[in-house]
């Protein structure tokens, strides 16, 4: 019954938790016209209209494809011309500073300087364009302070020499202004990978950004872009980034390569993750159209791009309310030679004709579509062939399309919260399941009993493995062993390693100390996660069913050793040599073999592991003499 009553708190636990995310994720803003004081109105004419592109994650790398620089070269040499774009964002990961191996990490000068030759070549092709480029996780690898030699970003980047973290840039058009404001959130002390996957902003960083933002709210609109999604960025004062940024119009990010997760946050701004150039050579166009934003992303060699600014997208609806006379599109690169059919819900309505440059318009009457959603289809064609079709829903009401459910839980909900919370919860229920059932002197009184379950295997099942760790908590030396190495790794040092040459550094599943500074605990919750899944959990289970393990078989000898080896043997030996692979492979070859050899956490499993195993076969066979 004391069994029934826990699992039904566990489902409710659940409950409450899936309750959470489904409210967070929720991207209902009901209503999208807070105001109707300033209204847009679209018509047909060549007005207040600009556009800029996004790259992101370009990892120009010594050891790997060096297409990515070569394809980037020609991407601004034969494409960006066409498109000719006001700026360029580059938004982190500019190099990959990896070593062959892929596990070490460090800067190293030839990519940077094949960075610079690129962004050199690009203004060289396109005007001397605005490249306006910030660090990823991948720029602050082993970098011990922004103003290190180290920090090549500051010597061959676009910005790093008078901007080498966040910073704020105006663009100034004859029609109005616009600001953008890099966020660089990689960690300073930048630690050796893994261990700066996720952003962090210390407080300082984050009242200059909040300076940034509020002498921006005079221009027209605000744009801010970085390396990392607002999900996992952690903020050293517990300030929301969200609530940072509420002013922008979006915020433009890369990091996950997950060819693009758009959504839209409770403040209004949207949260726009670009695909990586890396492997998928994605670039985004953003268009402005009398500040109604709208973007494409694709591949860098599939032309044409088309891009309606009115109607909206219904995902991406203008957070004014716009009136219009016109249909506008743009089509990048601009050619006299289109022509360009537009539909509505599988009706022609039109011929779009060019006004000037990228941007074609036919005017129509909005009336007709005032309610629900609707297909809006552009058919382009050249010298009568189709070359290509681009189809988007619509509506004029105010209803939206929902984003999709994986774009929302990436960056909308806690990841960080979550994994140290399912990190603790699972740490914390090892140890006191083991102390429960220890002081428990008759395991019949915790089985399940009657008909409180249904199926009678899942009882039996559920039974036989209560009763295996209970046999477990009861070895005192493995009980002992077990519950004090989790606690130790909820608390104490894992390793102790050279994280940044010349500094070493000290994890603790709650944070990193190197260079005096405490870097806070976040992608270590997952490596703690993964301990607790991969190695201390089938251990517990394992050594349980090892010390349940039949005392007297029926069958023959052989079948018995068979037997025996299959439940017994290989398991353990699978489980300790994977233990093996991950001490040998991940830490020591990120941080030197010092990681391995001062490394409890990891190199100590191995020991634990092989010594309660020890125990447990000794433990076996003592009570197999006994009883026999
Ligand atoms: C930008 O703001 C200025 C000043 O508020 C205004 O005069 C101008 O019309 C705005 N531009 C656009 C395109 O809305
Ligand atoms: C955001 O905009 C509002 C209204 O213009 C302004 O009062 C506020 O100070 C701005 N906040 C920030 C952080 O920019």
């Amino acid at each position: 019954m004391k069994l029934f009553a826990i699992s039904l708190m566990f489902v409710a636990c659940f409950c409450i938790l899936i309750g959470l995310i489904q409210n967070v994720v929720n991207t209902d803003h009901g209503g999208i016209y807070p105001t109707d004081r300033n209204i847009i109105h679209l018509n047909g004419d060549d007005v207040n209209l600009w556009w800029f592109v996004q790259l992101s994650d370009i990892h120009v790398s010594k050891f790997q494809d060096p297409k990515r620089p070569e394809d980037l070269a020609k991407f601004c040499q034969h494409h960006l011309p066409k498109i000719a774009p006001e700026l360029f964002i580059v938004t982190g990961d500019l190099t990959d500073a990896k070593y062959k191996n892929e596990r070490g990490s460090t800067q190293f000068i030839e990519e940077w300087k094949r960075y610079e030759e690129v962004i050199t070549l690009c203004q060289k092709y396109n005007n001397n364009v605005k490249w306006l480029d910030v660090r990823g996780n991948h720029d602050a690898f082993n970098v011990p302070d922004l103003d290190h030699k180290k920090n090549l970003f500051r010597t061959y980047s676009g910005q790093g020499e008078t901007n080498p973290s966040s910073y704020k840039y105006t663009h100034k058009l004859k029609f109005g202004e616009y600001s953008f404001i890099a966020m660089d959130a990689t960690p300073n002390p930048g630690p050796r990978r893994p261990f700066n996957f996720i952003g962090i902003l210390r407080e300082k960083q984050i009242n200059l950004l909040n300076k940034m933002s509020l002498e921006s709210s005079s221009s027209n609109m605000t744009f801010w872009f970085g390396h990392y999604p607002t999900s996992l960025i952690i903020t050293e004062d517990g300030s929301n980034i969200r609530q940072l940024m509420r002013n922008a119009s979006a915020y433009f990010c890369g990091h996950l390569h997950l060819s693009g997760l758009h959504t839209r946050h409770k403040t209004g701004t949207y949260e726009l993750e670009l695909g990586d150039w890396k492997h998928n050579r994605m670039y985004r166009i953003v268009a402005v159209d009398s500040n109604v934003m709208a973007f494409s992303d694709q591949a860098f060699h599939e032309e044409p791009v088309i891009i309606f600014t009115n109607p909206q997208h219904a995902r991406f609806p203008a957070p004014q309310k716009v009136t219009s006379t016109h249909i506008r599109l743009l089509i990048f690169p601009p050619s006299h030679a289109l022509t360009v059919d537009l539909y509505i819900d599988k009706v022609k309505i039109g011929e779009a004709q060019n006004v000037k440059g990228p941007l074609y318009v036919l005017p129509w009457k909005p009336e007709q579509f005032k309610s629900g959603l609707h297909h809006i289809t552009a058919v382009v064609k050249e010298n009568g062939f189709t070359i290509k079709e681009k189809s988007q829903l619509f509506s004029l009401d105010g209803t939206t399309e929902p984003f999709p459910i994986l774009a929302r839980i990436v960056l909308m909900v806690d990841l960080l919260f979550i994994g140290k919370l399912l990190f603790y919860f699972l740490a914390v229920v090892y140890v006191l399941v083991l102390c429960l059932l220890r002081k428990c002197a008759d395991i019949r009184s915790l089985k399940l009993q009657g008909d409180a379950l249904p199926g009678r295997f899942i009882k039996n099942f559920i039974n036989r493995w209560i009763r295996r760790v209970w046999l477990v908590s009861k070895a005192t030396k493995i009980f002992l062993i077990l519950t004090c190495f989790t606690t130790y790794i909820m608390i104490g040092p894992w390793f102790m390693a050279e994280v940044i040459d010349g500094h070493t550094g000290l994890m603790f599943v709650w944070g990193l100390y190197v260079k005096g500074a405490l870097l806070p605990g976040s992608l270590t919750y997952v490596y703690g996660i993964f301990q607790m899944v991969s190695y201390n959990i089938p251990l517990l289970f394992h050594l349980g069913y090892i010390l349940d393990y039949p005392q007297s078989f029926s069958e023959s000898n052989q079948l018995r050793l068979s037997h025996r080896i299959r439940h017994l043997y290989i398991p353990m030996i699978v489980l300790l040599i994977f233990q093996c692979y991950v001490t040998l492979i991940e830490f020591p070859q990120a941080y030197g073999t010092k990681a391995m050899i001062l490394g409890p956490v990891r190199s100590g499993s191995i020991f634990i592991g092989m010594y309660c195993y020890y125990a447990a076969f000794t433990h076996h066979y003592k009570s197999t003499v006994h009883t026999s």
